[in-house]
C-alpha cells in the first residue's frame, strides 16, 4: 500500500483513548468499511473515542501494564482476519519529583511504557510476520535521545522502546512488515496537562498529520516538528555539566 490514501482496512490502535492515537486514525482517513480496534482499559472513553470515527469500531480490553495479558489480547485482535496497521500509544508521564518519592509508581510507569510495549509488539510482530505484510507505529519521544535528570525515568523507558522499535524494524526487513518510529516533542495535550509547553511544542493534530504523511512515504523515523532531527544533534553535544543543570 502506497499514497496518501493508504487503504488500511483492521488497525488496532494500542492505547485506545490516546489523543496522538485517535489524531492519526483520523488524519489516515480511513474507508468507511474500516474497521478500528480499540485496545484499552477505560470502556466508556473508548466508547466516546468510537463516537467520532467514521468507521467500524470494536473495543477490546487491554491493560499495558500486565504482561501476562498481551499474547491473549493479540490473538483476540488477530481472530477475524489480517491487521494492517498497529500504533502503539499507551503510555504514562510521571516527573520526576514524583517519582523520586515513589518507586513503585516508577516501576508501574517502566512496565507500561517498555516491558509491555515489548511483549505486546512482539506478539503481535509474530502475527504480522506470519501475515507477510502490515505496519507498527511505535510513539518514542525526544526524550529517548538524551535523558534529563527532570524527567529520567521516563526518558528512560522512551530510549528502551525506541532501541527496541530500531532493532524491530531491523530485523523485519524483507518480512513486508515495517516499523515506523515516531519521535514527538512536547505534545499539549492531556498527558502534559498542567505542565509548561516545552520549546518547539506540538499538538496531538500535529502529530497525528506527520504520522500519517510518515506512513505515505518511506521514512523510518518520523520527529514532530521537523526541527527537532537537527535539534536532537545539537541536544547530544552539549556537554555533561551543562546538560546536568537543565532544570527541565
Ligand atoms: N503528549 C506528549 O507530550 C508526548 C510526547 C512524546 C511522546 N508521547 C507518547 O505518545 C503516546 C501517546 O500519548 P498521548 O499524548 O496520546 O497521551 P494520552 O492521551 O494520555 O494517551 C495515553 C494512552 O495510554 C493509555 N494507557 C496508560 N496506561 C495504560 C495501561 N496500563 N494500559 C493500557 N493503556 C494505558 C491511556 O489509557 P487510559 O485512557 O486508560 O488512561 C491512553 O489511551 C505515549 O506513548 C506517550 O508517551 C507523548
Amino acid at each position: 500500500m502506497t499514497g496518501l490514501d493508504l487503504q488500511y482496512r483492521r488497525v488496532l490502535l494500542l492505547g485506545g483513548t490516546s489523543e496522538i492515537g485517535q489524531q492519526i486514525l483520523t488524519a489516515l482517513r480511513l474507508p468507511p468499511d474500516a474497521e478500528v480496534l480499540l485496545a484499552g482499559r477505560d470502556e466508556q472513553r473508548m466508547a466516546a473515542a468510537a463516537q467520532r470515527l467514521r468507521c467500524r469500531v470494536r473495543t477490546l480490553h487491554y491493560d499495558a501494564a500486565a504482561s501476562g495479558t498481551h499474547q491473549a489480547t493479540v490473538d483476540k485482535a488477530f481472530a477475524d482476519g489480517d491487521v494492517d496497521l498497529v500504533i502503539s500509544a499507551a503510555g504514562i508521564l510521571a516527573t520526576q519529583d514524583v517519582l523520586d518519592s515513589d518507586p513503585e509508581q516508577a516501576g508501574l510507569l517502566v512496565q507500561t511504557n517498555f516491558t509491555g510495549q515489548v511483549t505486546t509488539l512482539l506478539a503481535a510482530t509474530a502475527r504480522l510476520r506470519a501475515q507477510g505484510h502490515g505496519t507498527i507505529v511505535v510513539l518514542s519521544s525526544v526524550a529517548a535521545i538524551r535523558p534529563r535528570r527532570a524527567n529520567f525515568v521516563y526518558g528512560a523507558t522512551k530510549a528502551g522502546l525506541d532501541a527496541f522499535a530500531q532493532g524491530l524494524a531491523d530485523s523485519l526487513h524483507g518480512s513486508g512488515v515495517r516499523v515506523l518510529l515516531v519521535r514527538p516533542g512536547f505534545v499539549i495535550g492531556r498527558m502534559t496537562q498542567g505542565l509548561p509547553p516545552a520549546p518547539f511544542a506540538s499538538t496531538p493534530a500535529a502529530v497525528g498529520r506527520a504520522v500519517a504523511a510518515g506512513l505515505a512515504g518511506r521514512a523510518a523515523v518520523v520527529w514532530v516538528p521537523p526541527v527537532l532531527r537537527v535539534l536532537a544533534v545539537a541536544l547530544r553535544l552539549v556537554p555533561r555539566p551543562a546538560w546536568r543543570r537543565l532544570r527541565r
